[in-house]
């Protein structure tokens, strides 16, 4: 079995002293790194924009995937895409017509990703999945790093694989919000592809460690 992703979100580091957090991400061995983009309408906070995205891109030849917790994902995806975004991921809630808005970010060379708030369910994508490279389940409310996982989520995990392994579909499904190790035995039991962590990842004393209990957790679960 496959090792899950691990994408840690920046926006638990220190805005004022990213390059310290990148340091901490390129230390601990993880996969990509996660960027949250808010608008402050779509979510309440505002984040940070483009210029973070092509900033962090001069550092780092991990993958970046941005999460854009905004109202209007078509006006700004060509500017995330110029900026050196790797995954653009987008809202089925802010998306009258998600299949054009994943041809756009096809068009730009880009993967695409849908995601959905706690509330959403996954019928609400079923139609686009074939199109997507990326389901991104929002396991806590989006706006903010730190809330617990509301673990009523992770049964969206088990439907989207259902859906994946019935229309023989390659997408990755990826949880992101409440993901710590008090809640690691629930998520490796419902095997998302990708983690995305942000708190539990910024204040673990050792970066590589917890990354490795993060993955140990998963690979524990083959021994059972
Ligand atoms: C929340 C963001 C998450 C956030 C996760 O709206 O989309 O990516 O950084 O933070 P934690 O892991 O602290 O819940
Ligand atoms: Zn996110």
């Amino acid at each position: 079995m496959k090792n899950p992703i691990v994408a840690p979100s920046i926006l638990s580091a220190d805005f004022a002293d990213m390059q310290t957090g990148l340091g901490r991400i390129r230390d601990s061995g993880a996969d990509w790194i996660h960027m949250d983009v808010m608008d402050g309408h779509f979510v309440p906070p505002i984040s940070f924009g483009a210029k973070m995205v092509s900033d962090v891109r001069k550092r780092t030849a991990l993958p970046l995937d941005v999460h854009l917790m905004v109202e209007e994902p078509d006006k700004m995806i060509p500017d995330f895409a110029a900026a050196g975004a790797d995954i653009i991921t987008f809202h089925a809630e802010a998306c009258i017509h998600m299949h054009r808005t994943i041809q756009s970010i096809h068009s730009l060379g880009k993967a695409a990703g849908i995601s959905v708030v706690p509330s959403t369910p996954v019928s609400a994508i079923a139609e686009i999945l074939p199109f997507v490279d990326l389901v991104l389940v929002m396991t806590v409310n989006p706006g903010y790093g730190g809330q617990e996982l509301l673990e009523f989520c992770l049964r969206k995990v088990e439907a989207l694989q259902a859906l994946r392994d019935s229309l023989k579909l390659g997408f990755r499904i990826s949880i992101d919000g409440g993901v710590s190790e008090a809640a690691l035995s629930s998520i490796a039991e419902a095997r998302p592809d990708v983690l995305v962590i942000g708190s539990a990842f910024f204040e673990a004393e050792d970066p590589a460690t917890f990354v490795g209990t993060v993955r140990d957790a998963f690979g524990a679960r083959l021994v059972c």
